[in-house]
């Protein structure tokens, strides 16, 4: 009994110690000691306000910041000696802190692991927002240099995976751009959700004590742009709700189905069949048994790890789904998914960053692809537009002009102008013209299109973001 009460800090009122089966099931160290960075930054500004009203005194708040800089450094270097049966995080530090100094003890008044535990993971939350940031910061620059560099040149865009009408592979790829763009922004919302301070709510009804909580959240760092605090508005849904973990999951699945997407195109792209980019050999990797392959893993390995963080989300949602409020053991379990979601998009981000910068396109096999002159019959269906035929009238009319390409066995610009004039009169002798991709580009200039100055448009923007 003596010894669980050393043991743990809420063995008070056992008389039994908890069974070794019991603390192996509990434990929550062997993942959230990754918190120990953000669970010594919070016991310092809760400290620094318990000194500020008067809780501890200038030697006990001087020997509680000295042991708290001196654990973060054996934390740094993996010195430090976790230890399971003190659980978590929370108790492993508490109990570390006591044994430099005893104004340790001291240190949890008007605080319970509950908003401990939330503002660590609000803290920790934060961080994480800025590195995957800084990550899709560099997956993105890695997509406009190759946007840059083949912005030009035509491919043809799908849909239903049939070829529908022609592109450039700058358009196509600005347009995974233009995702991930919206991710970053998406990453900064949830930082800025994830910017209020649980202190001060305790385990569900805050404290007694005088505790001064702007002053805590001031020292934390969760502030407005004005440098006001900002506080959670009710200590019951402060330690039950993990809204910001939904969002932060939701946000890393968003991303990385981006990702899986773009690596989809790759993939295909890459296949003999497309032929119109090669992938790095440093990311590939040969068969064990059929000397001629290079497989695009990296990407196939985005895409699979896409399933992975989907999941996560899904895990978080359902453990959360049915708990009465507020603090439930249960919610213990919300840290591995976050975590998980955390490093393998860093890694993804890292890894499509690493590849891009490395693919090439083989611009002939592009050219001949996009040079399909079907890619252009929405173009000649507009061509009869602007000679007065209805639209839906035009689409007809290129239809036929199909039908009768395919029964003789030629392209659409091989039918003769008699041939094509006795479908539709409106047809002029110029009607050829818009199968020239360059005309076809060069009247695609509104805002959102592939005409080339709107590209350049679109890259000079990201370029001015990205620097
Ligand atoms: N390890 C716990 C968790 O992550 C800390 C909070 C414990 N609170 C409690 N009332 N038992 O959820």
């Amino acid at each position: 009994m003596a010894e669980n009460k050393k043991q743990v800090s809420w063995g008070g009122r056992f008389s039994d110690k908890p069974d070794d089966l019991m603390q192996v099931f509990g434990e929550s160290i062997s993942f959230d000691s990754r918190l120990a960075p953000y669970d010594l930054q919070g016991s310092l500004g809760h400290a620094a306000m318990l000194a500020k009203v008067g809780l501890l005194d200038d030697k006990e708040f001087k020997e509680i910041s000295e042991g708290i800089e001196e654990l973060a450094e054996e934390v740094q270097s993996e010195d430090f000696p976790w230890k399971l049966e003190l659980e978590d995080v929370h108790m492993n530090l508490e109990q570390a802190l006591r044994s430099k100094t005893e104004a340790a003890d001291k240190l949890h008044a008007g605080r319970s692991r509950n908003d401990q535990v939330a503002t660590d993971m609000r803290l920790f939350l934060k961080d994480a927002c800025g590195q995957l940031r800084t990550g899709l910061e560099g997956a993105m620059s890695s997509a406009l240099e190759l946007a840059q560099r083949y912005a030009t040149v035509a491919i043809p865009g799908y849909t239903h995976l049939q070829r529908a009408q022609p592109v450039t592979v700058g358009h196509h790829i600005l347009a995974h751009l233009e995702a991930l763009g919206r991710d970053h922004e998406r990453f900064s919302t949830v930082a800025d959700h994830a910017n209020v301070c649980p202190l001060g709510s305790g385990a569900i009804a805050g404290s007694t004590l005088p505790l001064d909580r702007e002053y805590a959240a001031k020292a934390l760092g969760f502030v407005d742009a004005e440098g006001n605090a900002r506080l959670t508005a009710n200590g019951m849904d402060a330690v039950a709700d993990r809204d910001v973990f939904v969002e932060f999951a939701t946000a890393c699945a968003t991303c990385a189905i981006h990702l899986s997407r773009l690596a989809e195109d790759f993939i295909l792209w890459n296949s003999t069949e497309f032929g119109f980019v090669d992938l790095p050999d440093s990311f590939t990797t040969g068969s064990s048994l059929m000397p001629q392959k290079k497989n695009p893993d990296c990407f196939e390995l985005v895409r699979g790890k896409t399933g992975r963080m989907v999941g996560n989300l899904q895990t978080l949602l359902v453990t959360i789904k049915g708990l009465p409020l507020t603090y439930n053991r249960d919610l213990q379990e919300d840290k591995p998914p976050v975590f998980d979601s955390l490093d393998q998009l860093s890694l993804c981000l890292a890894v499509v960053t690493g590849v891009l910068r490395k693919c090439t396109f083989d611009e002939e096999a592009c050219r001949c692809a996009a040079s399909d002159p079907l890619l252009l019959a929405t173009d000649l269906a507009d061509y009869l537009v602007e000679r007065g035929v209805a639209f839906r009238k035009a689409h007809h009319v290129v239809g036929e002009l199909v039908g009768l390409a395919e029964s003789k066995q030629c392209v659409l610009p091989d039918l003769s102008d008699e041939q094509a004039q006795a479908i539709c009169e409106q047809i002029g002798s110029d009607w050829r013209d818009v199968f020239d991709l360059a005309r076809a580009f060069g009247k695609r200039e509104k805002a959102g299109m592939p005409g080339p100055k709107q590209i350049a448009d679109r890259i000079k923007y990201w370029q001015s973001l990205l620097g």
